[in-house]
């Protein structure tokens, strides 16, 4: 039987249940620091964790084949930072959630912005999205919260599944405003954890540097931690409380609720809103963000937020990264960023006829086939010169 009720999860409660687990807090973050990575805290590591939805996320299904020597498989991921490597050995059967998670959070960005003159394309190396993403960009803040917002998903699933040995079903606590007939306990979506684990995981990097208070680098950091944050909520925001009907032939007689993840385009498109208001912010000398303009409200941990304005993203440019949109498809038709003119950035743009072969004229006959005639239909498509 389908699911059924859905429910808004307060945000409150949820910070509240997250307090509870505190294991990849700050004891372990700091120990993190002082035992790890302290020596190395000025070398700026190559690449992004996100490699690891890229790259080498099949070898976490069989971790000892990849062992080279006597080196960890974790120290030899490129991208991950010394603190990121400490936690992949400690917590090694999450990295292939964590790998999923990254990948199905670059899959969404690309999905979201197939139609725009970025469109998250990847490159071929640990930086993921290659030097673009090095500018504190309105893009790199949405792709770094949909990356988080992806392990949240991934880590939160797979302890409900049972796949990994420091977590299980949610232990949510019931929702006050929940019918006081119906039971809840059925096998949730552990948010609480994922948010933890990420939240650990994600942000490490950006703690175990120092950086100059006020520095540019800093500023960046801090953006980072801000929309790191932002996509984890967006996780947790979009999960609904959930329940289903038990009893003979849907008498409803017994109801189970319990907490379930949305479906991660959800949380793409709410993202995507994100990005669109996002807000820009500076950091200040005494090391903090504050708006840029003054006359803007200061942005929840809901919010994005991005430091730099956007590079051209119309013509190729690689020293910054940027790949230009000579060659991308564009609508003629359309006003929007997919439009030839906003698209082709006023260059202008190519027309190619082609036809397409279509199944058409579908009838029915009774019982069962589906007989089709093939029509041809003549289309045009256009790129960007
Ligand atoms: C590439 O971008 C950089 C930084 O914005 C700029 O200085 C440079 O002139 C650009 N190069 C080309 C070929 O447009
Ligand atoms: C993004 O655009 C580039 C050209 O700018 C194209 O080569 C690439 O296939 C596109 N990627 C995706 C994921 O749409
Ligand atoms: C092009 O844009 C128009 C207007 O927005 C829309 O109706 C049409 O479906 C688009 N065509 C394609 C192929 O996406």
């Amino acid at each position: 039987m389908e699911n059924m009720w859905y429910f808004e999860k307060v945000d409150k409660d949820f910070i509240r249940e997250t307090k509870k687990i505190g294991f990849v807090s700050k004891i372990l973050i700091c120990w993190l620091l002082l035992f790890s990575s302290a020596g190395r805290a000025a070398t700026p590591s190559i690449g992004t964790w996100m490699n690891l939805g890229v790259q080498g996320y099949e070898v976490w299904r069989n971790p000892q084949l990849y062992v080279v020597g006597a080196q960890p498989l974790c120290t030899q991921i490129p991208g991950l930072s010394p603190g990121q490597s400490k936690l992949c050995q400690l917590y090694q059967d999450h990295m292939g959630f964590v790998g999923r998670g990254a990948r199905q959070g670059i899959a969404e960005c690309q999905w979201q912005f197939r139609n725009r003159r970025w469109n998250c394309s990847t490159v071929q190396d640990s930086t993921v999205f290659g030097p673009i993403l090095s500018i504190g960009s309105r893009e790199a803040g949405f792709a770094h919260a949909i990356a988080a917002a992806g392990v949240v998903y991934a880590v939160s699933r797979a302890c409900r599944e049972g796949q990994l040995s420091s977590c299980g079903c949610s232990r949510a606590s019931r929702p006050k405003s929940l019918n006081k007939e119906w039971i809840w306990g059925g096998c949730g979506d552990n948010v609480e954890y994922g948010y933890k684990f990420t939240q650990g995981f994600v942000d490490v990097r950006e703690r175990e540097r120092n950086y100059r208070r006020g520095s540019a680098e800093q500023g960046r950091s801090l953006m980072n931690l801000h929309n790191n944050e932002a996509g984890r909520r967006a996780t947790i925001k979009k999960t609904r409380v959930t329940c289903k009907c038990h009893g003979v032939s849907g008498s409803c007689s017994l109801v189970t609720c319990w907490q379930q993840l949305s479906s991660f385009r959800e949380i793409g498109d709410y993202l995507k809103d994100k990005y669109d208001g996002g807000t820009e912010v500076k950091v200040n000398r005494r090391g903090r963000l504050q708006v840029k303009n003054p006359s803007y409200a200061v942005p929840t941990a809901n919010e994005l937020v991005f430091i730099d304005e956007s590079p051209d993203y119309c013509i190729q440019n690689t020293t910054i990264g940027s790949q230009g949109t000579v060659g991308r498809p564009c609508n003629r038709t359309s006003d929007g960023m997919d439009g030839c003119s906003l698209m082709c950035c006023g260059r202008g743009y190519n027309t190619q006829k082609t036809t397409v072969k279509e199944r058409c004229k579908c009838k029915f006959h009774w019982c069962c086939h589906v007989e089709c005639k093939t029509c041809i239909r003549n289309v045009e498509l256009h790129t960007c010169k």
